[in-house]
Protein backbone atom coordinates (compact mmCIF):
# COMPACT_ATOMS: atom_id res chain seq x y z
CA UNK A 1 0.00 0.00 0.00
CA UNK A 2 1.47 3.25 -1.11
CA UNK A 3 0.45 6.30 1.90
CA UNK A 4 -0.07 9.40 0.02
CA UNK A 5 0.25 12.99 1.91
CA UNK A 6 -1.22 16.38 0.59
CA UNK A 7 -0.27 19.67 1.87
CA UNK A 8 -2.54 22.02 3.38
CA UNK A 9 -0.98 24.36 0.04
CA UNK A 10 -2.51 22.23 -2.61
CA UNK A 11 -5.90 21.46 -3.04
CA UNK A 12 -7.51 24.07 -0.23
CA UNK A 13 -10.95 22.10 0.61
CA UNK A 14 -9.34 18.87 1.50
CA UNK A 15 -6.47 19.26 3.78
CA UNK A 16 -6.76 16.54 5.84
CA UNK A 17 -9.79 12.92 5.94
CA UNK A 18 -11.83 15.40 9.34
CA UNK A 19 -15.54 15.12 8.75
CA UNK A 20 -15.10 19.01 8.42
CA UNK A 21 -13.14 18.56 5.82
CA UNK A 22 -15.26 16.49 3.67
CA UNK A 23 -18.32 18.38 4.79
CA UNK A 24 -16.67 21.74 3.25
CA UNK A 25 -15.57 19.85 0.41
CA UNK A 26 -18.84 18.76 -0.63
CA UNK A 27 -20.86 21.80 0.80
CA UNK A 28 -21.66 23.33 -2.89
CA UNK A 29 -23.05 19.77 -4.24
CA UNK A 30 -26.83 20.36 -5.51
CA UNK A 31 -27.54 16.68 -4.94
CA UNK A 32 -28.11 14.08 -8.61
CA UNK A 33 -27.88 16.43 -11.51
CA UNK A 34 -28.82 15.01 -15.02
CA UNK A 35 -25.07 14.48 -15.85
CA UNK A 36 -24.30 12.56 -13.45
CA UNK A 37 -27.10 10.43 -13.83
CA UNK A 38 -25.54 9.69 -17.31
CA UNK A 39 -22.75 8.93 -16.04
CA UNK A 40 -23.50 6.71 -13.45
CA UNK A 41 -25.48 4.90 -16.24
CA UNK A 42 -22.34 4.50 -18.32
CA UNK A 43 -20.52 3.73 -15.23
CA UNK A 44 -18.68 0.22 -14.62
CA UNK A 45 -19.53 0.32 -11.33
CA UNK A 46 -23.23 0.39 -11.99
CA UNK A 47 -22.66 -2.41 -14.12
CA UNK A 48 -21.40 -4.48 -11.52
CA UNK A 49 -24.04 -3.62 -9.16
CA UNK A 50 -26.70 -4.52 -11.31
CA UNK A 51 -25.22 -8.24 -11.95
CA UNK A 52 -24.77 -9.10 -8.40
CA UNK A 53 -27.94 -7.27 -6.56
CA UNK A 54 -31.59 -7.42 -7.62
CA UNK A 55 -33.95 -4.74 -7.19
CA UNK A 56 -34.99 -4.16 -4.15
CA UNK A 57 -32.42 -5.24 -2.20
CA UNK A 58 -31.15 -2.58 0.61
CA UNK A 59 -28.04 -1.43 -0.23
CA UNK A 60 -25.59 0.73 2.21
CA UNK A 61 -23.48 3.38 0.74
CA UNK A 62 -20.88 3.93 2.96
CA UNK A 63 -19.33 7.21 3.04
CA UNK A 64 -21.84 8.75 0.90
CA UNK A 65 -20.50 11.99 0.31
CA UNK A 66 -23.47 14.41 -1.32
CA UNK A 67 -25.66 10.45 -1.46
CA UNK A 68 -25.57 11.24 -5.17
CA UNK A 69 -25.36 7.55 -5.62
CA UNK A 70 -27.73 6.98 -3.21
CA UNK A 71 -30.59 8.71 -5.24
CA UNK A 72 -29.78 6.71 -8.39
CA UNK A 73 -30.19 3.52 -6.67
CA UNK A 74 -33.32 4.64 -5.18
CA UNK A 75 -34.64 6.11 -8.48
CA UNK A 76 -33.85 2.87 -10.15
CA UNK A 77 -35.35 0.18 -7.90
CA UNK A 78 -33.06 -0.47 -4.74
CA UNK A 79 -34.12 0.55 -1.28
CA UNK A 80 -30.68 2.74 -0.62
CA UNK A 81 -29.74 4.60 2.45
CA UNK A 82 -26.22 6.59 2.99
CA UNK A 83 -23.64 7.10 5.83
CA UNK A 84 -21.35 9.01 6.22
CA UNK A 85 -19.48 10.80 9.33
CA UNK A 86 -19.72 14.24 8.41
CA UNK A 87 -22.77 15.81 10.17
CA UNK A 88 -22.85 18.64 8.19
CA UNK A 89 -23.16 16.21 4.86
CA UNK A 90 -26.15 14.19 6.54
CA UNK A 91 -28.37 17.18 7.67
CA UNK A 92 -28.37 18.20 4.34
CA UNK A 93 -29.33 15.20 3.00
CA UNK A 94 -32.15 14.80 5.81
CA UNK A 95 -33.33 18.18 4.59
CA UNK A 96 -33.09 17.79 1.07
CA UNK A 97 -33.98 14.01 0.91
CA UNK A 98 -35.76 13.26 3.83
CA UNK A 99 -37.33 10.43 1.42
CA UNK A 100 -34.64 7.80 2.59
CA UNK A 101 -32.36 6.88 5.09
CA UNK A 102 -29.28 8.32 6.11
CA UNK A 103 -27.14 8.15 9.06
CA UNK A 104 -24.47 9.71 11.00
CA UNK A 105 -21.63 7.38 11.68
CA UNK A 106 -18.38 6.13 11.09
CA UNK A 107 -17.55 3.27 9.07
CA UNK A 108 -15.35 1.90 11.86
CA UNK A 109 -18.53 1.08 14.17
CA UNK A 110 -21.30 1.85 12.68
CA UNK A 111 -24.77 2.30 14.16
CA UNK A 112 -26.61 -0.81 12.36
CA UNK A 113 -27.52 -3.85 13.86
CA UNK A 114 -25.93 -7.39 12.08
CA UNK A 115 -26.28 -8.84 9.15
CA UNK A 116 -29.14 -6.05 7.76
CA UNK A 117 -27.89 -5.08 4.16
CA UNK A 118 -28.22 -7.34 1.37
CA UNK A 119 -25.29 -4.78 -0.35
CA UNK A 120 -22.74 -2.49 0.60
CA UNK A 121 -21.21 0.12 -1.66
CA UNK A 122 -18.14 2.66 -1.14
CA UNK A 123 -16.39 4.57 -3.33
CA UNK A 124 -13.25 5.98 -2.22
CA UNK A 125 -13.48 5.62 1.92
CA UNK A 126 -11.86 2.68 3.24
CA UNK A 127 -8.37 4.36 2.00
CA UNK A 128 -8.58 7.01 4.45
CA UNK A 129 -8.25 5.41 7.69
CA UNK A 130 -4.51 5.94 8.20
CA UNK A 131 -4.21 2.76 10.57
CA UNK A 132 -5.80 0.92 6.46
CA UNK A 133 -8.60 -0.53 5.49
CA UNK A 134 -9.20 -3.90 7.29
CA UNK A 135 -10.95 -2.25 10.46
CA UNK A 136 -14.06 -1.16 7.62
CA UNK A 137 -13.90 -4.10 6.01
CA UNK A 138 -14.91 -6.31 8.81
CA UNK A 139 -17.88 -4.08 10.03
CA UNK A 140 -18.86 -4.20 6.21
CA UNK A 141 -18.90 -8.11 6.71
CA UNK A 142 -21.02 -7.83 10.23
CA UNK A 143 -23.77 -5.74 8.82
CA UNK A 144 -24.26 -7.90 5.37
CA UNK A 145 -26.55 -10.80 5.53
CA UNK A 146 -24.84 -14.21 4.37
CA UNK A 147 -24.02 -13.98 0.39
CA UNK A 148 -25.00 -10.13 0.87
CA UNK A 149 -22.30 -8.47 -1.60
CA UNK A 150 -19.91 -5.59 -0.76
CA UNK A 151 -19.04 -4.00 -4.29
CA UNK A 152 -16.01 -1.44 -3.09
CA UNK A 153 -13.38 1.07 -4.89
CA UNK A 154 -9.85 2.46 -3.71
CA UNK A 155 -7.57 4.12 -5.39
CA UNK A 156 -5.00 1.69 -7.43
CA UNK A 157 -1.56 2.01 -6.55
CA UNK A 158 0.56 1.68 -9.92
CA UNK A 159 3.95 3.66 -11.34
CA UNK A 160 1.77 6.22 -12.51
CA UNK A 161 -0.52 6.81 -9.44
CA UNK A 162 2.97 6.59 -7.47
CA UNK A 163 4.91 9.15 -9.96
CA UNK A 164 1.48 11.37 -9.59
CA UNK A 165 1.46 11.73 -5.89
CA UNK A 166 5.01 12.32 -5.41
CA UNK A 167 4.43 15.18 -8.20
CA UNK A 168 1.89 17.02 -6.92
CA UNK A 169 2.16 16.11 -2.76
CA UNK A 170 6.18 16.41 -2.66
CA UNK A 171 6.50 15.26 0.67
CA UNK A 172 8.85 18.26 1.51
CA UNK A 173 6.28 20.81 0.67
CA UNK A 174 4.19 18.59 2.68
CA UNK A 175 6.19 18.75 5.64
CA UNK A 176 7.15 22.54 5.13
CA UNK A 177 3.27 23.70 5.02
CA UNK A 178 1.38 21.15 7.71
CA UNK A 179 0.16 18.05 5.65
CA UNK A 180 -1.67 15.33 6.39
CA UNK A 181 -1.91 11.61 5.68
CA UNK A 182 -4.37 11.76 3.62
CA UNK A 183 -4.80 8.47 1.80
CA UNK A 184 -3.59 4.93 0.67
CA UNK A 185 -3.20 3.88 -3.06
CA UNK A 186 -3.84 -0.34 -2.64
CA UNK A 187 -2.93 -2.28 -5.53
CA UNK A 188 -5.61 -5.23 -6.84
CA UNK A 189 -3.70 -8.45 -5.03
CA UNK A 190 -3.68 -6.34 -1.72
CA UNK A 191 -7.35 -5.35 -1.60
CA UNK A 192 -8.66 -9.01 -2.78
CA UNK A 193 -6.79 -10.18 0.02
CA UNK A 194 -8.30 -7.56 2.93
CA UNK A 195 -11.40 -9.11 1.97
CA UNK A 196 -10.39 -12.40 2.41
CA UNK A 197 -9.05 -12.06 5.34
CA UNK A 198 -11.83 -10.59 7.04
CA UNK A 199 -14.12 -13.44 5.54
CA UNK A 200 -15.85 -12.90 1.64
CA UNK A 201 -15.54 -14.43 -1.32
CA UNK A 202 -14.49 -12.15 -4.18
CA UNK A 203 -16.00 -12.87 -6.94
CA UNK A 204 -14.12 -9.81 -8.92
CA UNK A 205 -10.94 -7.65 -8.11
CA UNK A 206 -9.67 -5.44 -10.72
CA UNK A 207 -8.35 -2.05 -11.99
CA UNK A 208 -11.13 0.22 -13.67
CA UNK A 209 -10.93 3.64 -14.50
CA UNK A 210 -9.37 4.35 -17.66
CA UNK A 211 -7.02 7.16 -18.09
CA UNK A 212 -7.49 10.86 -16.75
CA UNK A 213 -4.91 13.46 -16.99
CA UNK A 214 -4.00 13.78 -13.49
CA UNK A 215 -2.06 10.32 -13.97
CA UNK A 216 -1.12 10.81 -17.60
CA UNK A 217 0.90 14.32 -17.18
CA UNK A 218 0.24 15.23 -13.28
CA UNK A 219 2.32 18.30 -14.56
CA UNK A 220 0.24 19.52 -17.25
CA UNK A 221 -2.78 18.58 -14.64
CA UNK A 222 -1.33 20.66 -12.00
CA UNK A 223 -0.77 24.00 -14.14
CA UNK A 224 -4.53 23.81 -15.67
CA UNK A 225 -6.24 21.93 -12.35
CA UNK A 226 -7.70 26.00 -11.98
CA UNK A 227 -8.78 26.95 -15.36
CA UNK A 228 -12.18 25.40 -15.13
CA UNK A 229 -13.93 24.33 -18.37
CA UNK A 230 -10.10 24.10 -20.17
CA UNK A 231 -9.42 21.56 -17.43
CA UNK A 232 -12.92 20.28 -17.63
CA UNK A 233 -12.07 19.78 -21.26
CA UNK A 234 -8.59 18.52 -21.49
CA UNK A 235 -9.66 15.87 -18.87
CA UNK A 236 -12.44 14.39 -21.12
CA UNK A 237 -9.74 14.38 -24.06
CA UNK A 238 -7.47 12.48 -22.04
CA UNK A 239 -10.33 10.25 -21.44
CA UNK A 240 -11.84 9.74 -24.49
CA UNK A 241 -8.35 9.33 -26.37
CA UNK A 242 -5.44 8.28 -23.75
CA UNK A 243 -3.49 5.32 -23.22
CA UNK A 244 -5.71 2.17 -22.76
CA UNK A 245 -3.55 0.62 -20.32
CA UNK A 246 -4.59 -1.00 -16.42
CA UNK A 247 -1.26 1.18 -15.77
CA UNK A 248 -3.66 4.25 -16.14
CA UNK A 249 -6.70 3.20 -13.72
CA UNK A 250 -7.07 5.43 -11.32
CA UNK A 251 -9.06 2.75 -9.25
CA UNK A 252 -9.78 -0.94 -8.16
CA UNK A 253 -13.03 -2.35 -7.65
CA UNK A 254 -13.39 -5.78 -5.48
CA UNK A 255 -16.67 -7.74 -5.73
CA UNK A 256 -17.36 -9.77 -2.71
CA UNK A 257 -19.92 -11.96 -1.10
CA UNK A 258 -20.22 -12.64 2.49
CA UNK A 259 -20.01 -16.47 3.06
C1 LIG B 1 -13.66 10.64 -1.38
S1 LIG B 1 -15.19 10.99 -0.60
C2 LIG B 1 -16.25 9.88 -1.51
C3 LIG B 1 -17.71 10.25 -1.42
C4 LIG B 1 -18.65 9.38 -2.23
N1 LIG B 1 -18.51 7.97 -1.90
C5 LIG B 1 -18.42 9.61 -3.72
O1 LIG B 1 -17.96 8.70 -4.40
O2 LIG B 1 -18.72 10.73 -4.18
C6 LIG B 1 -15.05 10.17 0.98
C7 LIG B 1 -16.33 10.24 1.80
O3 LIG B 1 -16.23 9.30 2.87
C8 LIG B 1 -16.54 9.93 4.09
N2 LIG B 1 -15.71 9.24 5.10
C9 LIG B 1 -14.35 9.18 5.19
N3 LIG B 1 -13.97 8.43 6.23
C10 LIG B 1 -15.11 7.99 6.82
C11 LIG B 1 -15.37 7.20 7.95
N4 LIG B 1 -14.38 6.69 8.69
N5 LIG B 1 -16.66 6.93 8.28
C12 LIG B 1 -17.69 7.45 7.54
N6 LIG B 1 -17.50 8.23 6.47
C13 LIG B 1 -16.23 8.51 6.10
C14 LIG B 1 -16.20 11.40 3.91
O4 LIG B 1 -16.94 12.23 4.78
C15 LIG B 1 -16.57 11.60 2.44
O5 LIG B 1 -17.92 11.97 2.30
Amino acid sequence: MYKEFRSTGFLETISNTSPEAWGEHFKQSKGLSRYQKMAFTLDERWKWIRSYLPKKSRILDAGCGAGEWVDFLNINGYQAEGLDYSKDLINKLKEHKPQYHWYNGNILDIPIENNEFDGIISWGVIEHDEKGPLEAIKEFHRILKNGGMAIVTVPHDCKATRKASEMMFPQKKVKDSGGHFFQYYIEVGELKKLFEDCGFKVHLSKSIGGPSLALVSPGIYKKVLNWGPIFRMMNLLVKLIGPRSKEYDHNILCVAEKI
